[in-house]
């Protein structure tokens, strides 16, 4: 399964970014930093990326208008395919067109028990505050500072004797652990199987007569009286693909696609000699349109005479 590809932007010392690095570099984890950029050419944090072989990228934000930066920021998180953004001691706050456009893709970490102590100075306001315990939390990025949904929090005593300092290093010590569960969740929730099933389900089920049922441990979706027209599949026999099968109308046309579109198109166990074709759902971006039109391609010559007769003028 390819993994969520991440940009990660930062201001200082990046130890945040460290530790969402660092934790790539498991196995299991289902998400890659692709890019870390910043807003300061000196960011100790730039180097260390560097050094680990990260893509990196750096310009001053002094002469430019917010939104022309954030522009330049998005292009450059484009430019190396990234699907979230990680907020990382990220000091300047986003133009209202790039927290639009990466709406419940984009998550900051900050270091207290939101919605407790916004904004700067966090450890001074704890200690004046004289909170028992603090935290760091990790949140959606949305308009509002330090306010969006909260996908997780760590808590963190406060010492007798404790400055603003020696607070910081543990509540540091606690980010590092969240960030990196919290990002893993976050992806795996957006782009894992369950999530593909959702969304194949509902344009398979929006077709006339169209009904779910599983068939050999798949979700099979087939016409009321008529056969099935499309099965999805997720690590079936263990072979950790996900994806779609559907009926062509021939196996000529299903060698022709496999020849075009190797990477999206294989030819199913079991499936391929009567004429159906996988389509791939785990190779990053699904072409949605594509599924559709395969899936309402399938359903028609799976569907009793009568009932394809409808989807023409559906
Ligand atoms: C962290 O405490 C984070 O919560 C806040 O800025 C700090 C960044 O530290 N948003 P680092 O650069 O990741 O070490």
């Amino acid at each position: 399964m390819p993994r969520a590809r991440v940009g990660v932007l930062i201001s200082g010392t990046g130890s945040n970014m460290a530790a969402l690095l660092y934790a790539s570099r498991a196995d299991d984890c289902p998400y890659e930093i692709v890019l870390v950029a910043s807003n300061v050419p000196s960011a100790p944090g730039l180097a260390l990326a560097a050094a680990e072989g990260v893509p990196v990228f750096a310009r001053d934000h002094k002469g430019l208008k917010r939104a022309e930066f954030d522009a330049l920021i998005d292009a450059e998180l484009a430019r190396h395919g990234a699907e979230f953004v990680a907020l990382a001691g990220y000091m300047r706050l986003l133009s209202p067109a790039f927290v639009a456009k990466w709406q419940g893709r984009c998550l900051n970490i900050h270091p207290s028990l939101l919605p407790a102590h916004k904004g700067l100075d966090v450890h001074e306001a704890v200690l004046a505050a004289g909170d028992a315990v603090t935290g760091a939390t990790v949140h959606l990025v949305t308009p509002e500072l330090d306010d969006g949904p909260i996908l997780g929090q760590t808590r963190v005593a406060v010492l007798p004797g404790d400055t603003a300092a020696s607070l910081a290093v543990r509540v540091h010590y606690a980010e590092h652990q969240l960030y990196p569960r919290v990002l893993a969740r976050l992806v795996a929730e957006r782009t894992g199987p369950e999530v593909l099933l959702a969304r194949v389900r509902a344009l398979a089920l929006a077709l006339p007569a169209a009904e779910e049922k599983l068939s050999h441990g798949m979700n099979g979706f087939f016409v009321t009286g008529g056969k099935f027209f499309g099965y999805f599949l997720s690590n079936h026999h263990g072979d950790g693909i996900t994806a779609l099968l559907v009926k062509t109308s021939e196996v000529e046309e299903q060698a022709q696609l496999i020849d075009q579109d190797p990477e999206l198109y294989y030819r199913p166990a079991y499936f391929g000699p009567s004429g159906w074709i996988g389509i791939r759902l785990d190779m990053g971006d699904v072409d949605w349109d594509n599924v559709e039109a395969w899936l309402a391609r399938s359903w028609q010559v799976s569907a009793p005479k009568r009932l394809a007769r409808i989807l023409a003028d559906f």
